[in-house]
C-alpha cells in the first residue's frame, strides 16, 4: 500500500481524458496532473524538442514525491517514453502499448487503423508496439492534425468535423481495418463519431482507457495501490491559462475541475 500519488502529464488538457479513465477505475488514488497549456501542442514539433519537455514536465512531479509516472500524451510517449523511462526513478506508463496490446487482441481481420497527430503517426511508434503485440500485423496509419483544434472548440459533433473526419477516415476504411485505435489525447471525445463514419464492423480502441487498466495492474503488481477506502482526489497544473481552459478542460474530464494552479518551472533553468 502506498498512499503517494499518480503522476501524469500532458501537453495540455488533453490528457484529462486519461485522468478520467483513471479516476474512474481507480478512484481511491491521488492524482497529480500537469497540463503544459503554455507550450501545446506537441503534435506537430520535432521528437527532439518533446523529449525536453517531457524531461522538465516529469522532474516537475517527481519533485511533488508521485510513485509512478502516467505520460498521458501520445505524441510524448511516441517520441519520448523510452528516453524517460531510462531515467525516471519510479515506473513510467506511456499510452501507446496499452493501447496497442488492446487492438492487437481485438483485431480478426488483422488490419488495424491508428489515427494520431503527424509527429505519432511518423514515429511509426503504434505500428510498431501493434507489431511486438502481434506480429504480422497489417497496419494502417493516418495523421489527423485538424482534430485537436475541432475537439478544443467542442465541435465533436459538427458538420464541419464529419466532413473532415469524413476525408481522414476514408482510406481506412476502404482498407479493411477491424479496429481503429484511438492515439490522441483528443479523440475520445470524437468516438461516437468516428465511430458512426468508421461503420459497425469496426472497434474503437480509446488509448486512455486502456492506460488506465495498465496502471491499475502496474500498481498492483508492484504494491503501490492506495490504502483501501482511500478518498483519492485530484490537483491539477498548468503552465499558462489559456482562452476558455476551464470550458475545455471540463470538456475533458466530464465533470467539474476545482482547483488548478498555475506553475512556472521554467524559470528555474538557466537561459
Ligand atoms: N496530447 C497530444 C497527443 O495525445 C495532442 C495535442 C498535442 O498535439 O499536443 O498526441
Amino acid at each position: 500500500m502506498d498512499e503517494r500519488a499518480i503522476g501524469i502529464w500532458d501537453s495540455g488538457l488533453g490528457g484529462l481524458t486519461v485522468v478520467r479513465a483513471m479516476q474512474a477505475r481507480l478512484p481511491g488514488e491521488r492524482i497529480l496532473y500537469f497540463g503544459d497549456t503554455a507550450r501545446v501542442p506537441y503534435g506537430t514539433k520535432g521528437a527532439e524538442t518533446v523529449r525536453r519537455f517531457a524531461r522538465q514536465n516529469s522532474a516537475f512531479l517527481l519533485e511533488k514525491g508521485v510513485k509512478l509516472m502516467v505520460v498521458a500524451c501520445n505524441t510524448a510517449s511516441a517520441v519520448a517514453l523510452d528516453d524517460l523511462a531510462g531515467r525516471l526513478p519510479v515506473p513510467v506508463v506511456g499510452v501507446i502499448a496499452p493501447g496497442a496490446r488492446a487492438a492487437a487482441a481485438a483485431t480478426a481481420s488483422g488490419i488495424v487503423g491508428v489515427i494520431g497527430t503527424p509527429a505519432t503517426i511518423q514515429s511509426g511508434a503504434y505500428a510498431g508496439a501493434l507489431q511486438a503485440a502481434r506480429g504480422g500485423l497489417s497496419v494502417e496509419s493516418r495523421a489527423c492534425p485538424l482534430f485537436v483544434p475541432l475537439v478544443e472548440e467542442g465541435w465533436l459533433d459538427h458538420p464541419a468535423t464529419r466532413l473532415i473526419a469524413g476525408e481522414y477516415l476514408a482510406p481506412l476504411a476502404a482498407s479493411g481495418v477491424d479496429t481503429l485505435v484511438l492515439g490522441c489525447t483528443h479523440y475520445p471525445l470524437l468516438a461516437p463519431l468516428l465511430a458512426e463514419i468508421m461503420g459497425e464492423g469496426v472497434r474503437l480502441v480509446d488509448s486512455a482507457a486502456e492506460t488506465a487498466r495498465e496502471v491499475a495492474r502496474r500498481l498492483a503488481a508492484d504494491g503501490l495501490l492506495a490504502p483501501e477506502g482511500a478518498a483519492g482526489g485530484l490537483e491539477c497544473f498548468v503552465s499558462d491559462l489559456p482562452l476558455r481552459f476551464r470550458q475545455v478542460g471540463e470538456l475533458f474530464l466530464g465533470r467539474r475541475i476545482d482547483a488548478i494552479q498555475l506553475v512556472d518551472f521554467q524559470t528555474k533553468e538557466k537561459v
